[in-house]
């Protein structure tokens, strides 16, 4: 499958190395510097299943497109993405800002940032996932044989189960959150697991799963 990834950082550098390498994806990043040491650095460490170029044409490249930008670089990076009519989006941003309390959501319960990216990216079909646990689980979801989970919240019925199916070639449990407005829900989610890893001493290396009986 080809897969565009905006933004080439922590979470884009580890979700297109694993789908290169455990699913054998082609993976175009989207970046404002395609030729920047720290991209090319990445493309080699993938190897010749991934390369970089404006986000436009990794977006026209792909059917899937997952946006792993800053909070406030999102509208931007969707906008430059171009016509996104038709593509299935993947979101993996939180609402990040600093206020009184250190880092904290800076919106949340009336609205998302999935529902905002689905209102900037005009005709695309946006999911919200990807954003509740650290990158470093992303490259490795698996603790001591249990499959941490993940969730995927969209209104895309038709085009969900592939969501569902990319997000589990990674190694999470999988788990359908809904509708997209239940982003409001999964952006505190990733804040509880963003204060318990780097205010109460839980560290990076360590992620929620679903237990049922
Ligand atoms: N870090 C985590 O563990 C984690 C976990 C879950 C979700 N998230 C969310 O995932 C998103 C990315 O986090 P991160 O830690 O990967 O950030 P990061 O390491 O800072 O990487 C962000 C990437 O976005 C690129 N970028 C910035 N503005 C852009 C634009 N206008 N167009 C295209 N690319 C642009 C940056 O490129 P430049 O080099 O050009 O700046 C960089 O490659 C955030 O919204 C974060 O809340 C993070």
């Amino acid at each position: 499958m080809k897969l565009a990834i905006i933004g080439a950082g922590n979470v884009g550098g580890a979700l297109g190395t694993a789908w290169a390498q455990k699913a054998g994806h082609e993976i175009f990043f989207g970046v404002r510097d395609p030729k920047s040491d720290k991209t090319q650095s990445l493309l080699r460490a993938i190897g010749p299943k991934a390369r970089a170029g404006t986000p436009a044409e990794a977006a026209a490249s792909a059917d899937i497109v997952v946006l792993a930008t800053p909070w406030p670089a999102a509208e931007a990076a969707i906008r430059s993405m171009g016509n996104l009519k038709g593509k299935i989006l993947l979101d993996s941003t939180n609402p990040l800002a600093m206020g009184p309390d250190g880092l904290g959501l800076e919106i949340g319960h009336g609205i998302s940032a999935g529902e905002k990216v689905q209102g900037w990216a005009a005709g695309a079909s946006v999911f919200k996932t990807l954003n509740t646990t650290g990158f470093g689980n992303m490259a490795n979801p698996v603790f001591k044989g249990v499959k941490s989970v993940m969730f995927v919240a969209g209104d895309d019925a038709a085009n969900k189960p592939k969501v569902i199916d990319l997000v589990g070639q990674l190694g999470f449990e999988v788990v359908d959150a809904g509708p997209l407005r239940n982003a409001r829900l999964l952006e505190p989610h990733a804040m509880l697991w963003i204060d318990l890893a780097l205010k109460r001493g839980l560290g990076r290396d360590w992620a929620f799963a679903l237990v049922t009986r």
